[in-house]
Parts: structure tokens; sequence; C-alpha cells
């Protein structure tokens, strides 16, 4: 069974996107499709971003223990809310902090908002700077809108039914997409994967 890790990215005091996070955790925790932990951004409580891991002296043991948590995973799911047309400061400083740990990864993204659109506008830049950084965004998404209508403070869907259906086809595409990548290397002399 493939480990995935959720990105919970809200750092924000009374975070609706978290539900998200825990939701799509015990839907994969309870249908046996992968093993799941949730890197919570707001419980690492990372400083802002000074350099990246590989340049650091002396990186702290939670710097240390989330790069690998990243490395050992076969796929990551990102939960972002959109603040501004854009994803929170908190993400942008841990795909900062890595780079060889994103490499060929992949990972499917959830964009949050209270309103209507569902952060249909952080997904733009994010699945830009995800390919920037040469991670594996795959195609489906997992837009959520009114989310404080969609989710309770337990991370339980409020519509149910729906809400699984929509879970279950993107998480289908991140497994499927883990699956290629684990894929044999290519016979050839001149490239090597
Ligand atoms: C600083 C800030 C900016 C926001 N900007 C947007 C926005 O551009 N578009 C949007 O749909 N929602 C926006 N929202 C509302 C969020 O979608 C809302 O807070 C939602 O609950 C998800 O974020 P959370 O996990 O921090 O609660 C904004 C919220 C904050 C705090």
């Amino acid at each position: 069974m493939y480990h995935i890790s959720i990105i919970s990215s809200s750092i924000r005091t009374g975070r609706k996107s978290h539900n998200v996070a825990v939701y799509l955790q015990k839907y994969m925790t309870k249908n046996k499709l992968a093993t799941v932990g949730i890197l919570d951004l707001k419980s690492y409580n990372f400083p802002i971003f000074e350099e990246r891991l590989q340049f650091q002296e002396k990186p702290t043991a939670a710097t240390l223990e989330f790069a690998e948590k990243i490395k050992a995973s076969d796929g990551i799911i990102i939960v972002t809310p959109e603040y501004n047309g854009g994803f929170p400061a908190s993400l942008k400083n841990v795909i900062d902090l890595l780079y060889a740990e994103w490499e060929h990864k992949p990972i499917g993204i959830s964009t949050v908002s209270e309103g209507g659109y569902a952060g249909s506008q952080a997904l733009i830049f994010l699945q830009f700077m995800l390919w920037k950084i040469k991670a594996f965004t795959i195609p489906a998404t997992l837009p959520i809108a009114k989310v404080q209508e969609e989710f309770d403070d337990l991370g339980n869907a409020i519509h149910k039914e729906e809400t699984d259906k929509l879970a279950s086809a993107f998480i289908k595409e991140l497994l499927w997409s883990i699956k290629l990548t684990k894929k044999e290397s290519y016979p050839s002399d001149v490239i090597s994967f």
C-alpha cells in the first residue's frame, strides 16, 4: 500500500481547510486506499524562510523530519486555502525549503475557499510553482467551495455521498500517477532514471 502525506497549509486561527485534510485522511484510511499522515504546517510552525535546507548549517529536527516525510511519501496531497488570489505564505515557505525532495513527486492539489470559486486562482499559481520545482502535479484536483457548509470541525463531509464521490475520483488519479512513477527503469546506456 502506498503512503500519502497530506500537507495542511492553513495556519490561520479558526481555519476551515484543515477539516478537508482530516476528511481525506479518514476517507483513505477507512477505505484502505493508502496509509496517510497529515503534515500540519500549523503544528510545525516553521520560521519564515531564510535558506534552503540543503544549505542550512544547523537545520532543526522538525525541518529534517518534514523533509524526510516528503521524501518517504509515495505521493502528496496539498490542501490549501486561497488568500488574495494565491496560496498562503506558510505553503510557499515549505516549497522553497526543499528541492530534490519534490522532484518527480506525484502531487494532488485540493484548493479551498469560503466563497463559491473554490480557490481556482490559487490553483494556477501553485501548479506553476510545483511544475517549476519539477514535481509531478496530477491533472485531477479537488476544489472545495463554501468549505464551512461542506465540512464540520471533525473533518466529516456534510454532503457525504457527493463529497466521497469527488474524493474517490481525485484519489484514484493520484494513485494511478504514483503507480506510473514506480515503473521500472528504461533500458538505455545513455539515459538512466
Ligand atoms: C487573508 C485572506 C484572504 C482571502 N482571500 C480569498 C480569495 O482571494 N478568494 C477566496 O475565495 N477566498 C479568500 N479568503 C477566504 C478563504 O477562502 C477562507 O478563509 C477559507 O475558510 C479557507 O481558508 P482557511 O483554511 O484559512 O479557513 C481569504 C481569507 C483570508 C484570511
